[in-house]
């Protein structure tokens, strides 16, 4: 693994001349590749009107798919372009042929959006389980076995959990799926670029993923490979004309589902987010997602050594191996204190009862130590 040069990817990223910013979990990044790619997709809208698709769209969603695929370890065609984590879930789990008294099965560490998205199944007599967390940080894998049961259709979970930064064991909890006979969904949105995943060694069903944070294509944009053995059994009633195989015959008489995993989409998506997402994809590609975790490890040690020397209790995870990008830092009445940093160009977030903070490979060890320095002068006075 070569080290990237990361003062030259650190001034790709404007903001950064003007504030430190700690909140990639939320929001990752500008890069001036991403603007430069949108004036493009831009000027390619004003210049060739509708034939912009031919010059070059359907090519870049086509490149889109690529860049991720590469990422993970998968196949161009076993990926889906979508707009959102809510819309890939609606998706595979409007594929399931769901019968009254079958079983998904979730954490309550992951995004609710996943929860939300199975309760309103209730209504077919479909019943969710959201299996609890002890501590606010981690699930372990065994309570997940203990909660899938011969009724189990899907069970949905995070690699990566957005409120406590656990690196999940998602290897065992896709086994015990697969031992149910149900398919194992992983919401990677909170790890695909900072945490390396190959969907190979994991044998995960569906894994999602997005612009939005660590893949620095900004909202919009998300991305859902779907094992290639699984795509044909899959048929979404949630669908379009992006999703047939012949798309362009405009025929309303039948619904013939593309072969790859582009049966999954549904209209036309967003061109803008395309482009500024390929362009995230490829910077993350370019570094590595391997020397990624090394740089922002290194980060995240230093910020929760400072933070314990000086005194903070810490919600996070027991050690490094199992903790991705995210500190929470417990505060009662966290909000002011987001404020007063900002106030000081320091970006950093809340959840209820603690502040957030989420450096990535553009930051730097001085960030943290006057992230670190900042916090401890507000909360003390
Ligand atoms: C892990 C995770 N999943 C899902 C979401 C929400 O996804 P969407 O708004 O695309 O449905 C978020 C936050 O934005 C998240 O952190």
């Amino acid at each position: 693994m070569t080290t990237p040069d990361w003062d030259s990817a650190r001034a790709q990223f404007p903001t950064l001349q003007k504030k430190i910013y700690l909140n990639s979990c939320s929001l990752g990044l500008l890069s001036r590749r991403s603007r430069d790619a949108l004036n493009k997709y831009m000027d390619l809208w004003e210049e060739k009107g509708a034939a912009a698709w031919y010059v070059e769209w359907f090519a870049e969603m086509e490149d889109l798919r690529e860049q991720f695929a590469r990422l993970i370890n998968a196949s161009a065609d076993e990926i889906a372009i979508m707009p959102s984590i809510s819309a890939t879930l609606a998706a595979i789990s409007s594929s399931i042929d769901l019968q009254e008294g079958d079983q998904l099965v979730t954490g309550e560490l992951d995004f609710p959006t996943v929860a939300h998205g199975f309760h309103a199944k209730a209504r077919s007599g479909v019943e969710t389980t959201v299996v609890r967390s002890d501590d606010r940080v981690m699930i372990s894998p065994e309570q997940f076995e203990q909660a899938i049961s011969e009724r189990t259709r899907l069970v949905a979970t995070s690699r990566v959990y957005f409120t406590s930064g656990y690196i999940q064991d998602i290897s065992t909890i896709c086994d015990a799926a697969h031992n149910a006979g149900a398919i194992a969904f992983v919401d990677d949105y909170q790890a695909t670029g900072q945490v390396p995943i190959d969907v190979q060694e994991v044998e995960v069903d569906v894994l999602v993923s997005g612009g939005l944070k660590w893949l620095l294509g900004g909202p919009g944009i998300t991305y859902m490979y779907v094992r290639r053995d699984l795509i044909p059994e899959l048929e979404p009633s949630i669908t379009g004309w992006f999703g047939h195989r012949d798309q362009f015959a405009f025929n309303p008489h039948e619904m013939v589902y593309k072969d790859s995993a582009g049966r999954f989409e549904t209209g036309t998506p967003s061109v803008s987010a395309m482009y500024t997402g390929a362009e995230g994809l490829r910077i993350v590609n370019e570094l590595g997602a391997d020397a990624i975790r090394q740089r922002t490890s290194e980060l995240t040690s230093r910020l929760v050594s400072s933070l314990r020397e000086r005194g903070f209790d810490l919600r996070v995870p027991p050690d490094d191996e199992h903790h991705a990008s995210i500190t929470m830092i417990e505060l009662d009445n966290p909000g002011p204190v987001v404020d007063r940093l900002a106030e000081r160009d320091i970006i950093v977030d809340f959840r209820p009862g603690a502040l957030r903070a989420s450096p990535y490979f553009y930051n730097t060890q001085e960030d943290i130590d006057i992230f670190v320095d900042a916090l401890t002068e507000l909360t003390r006075k």
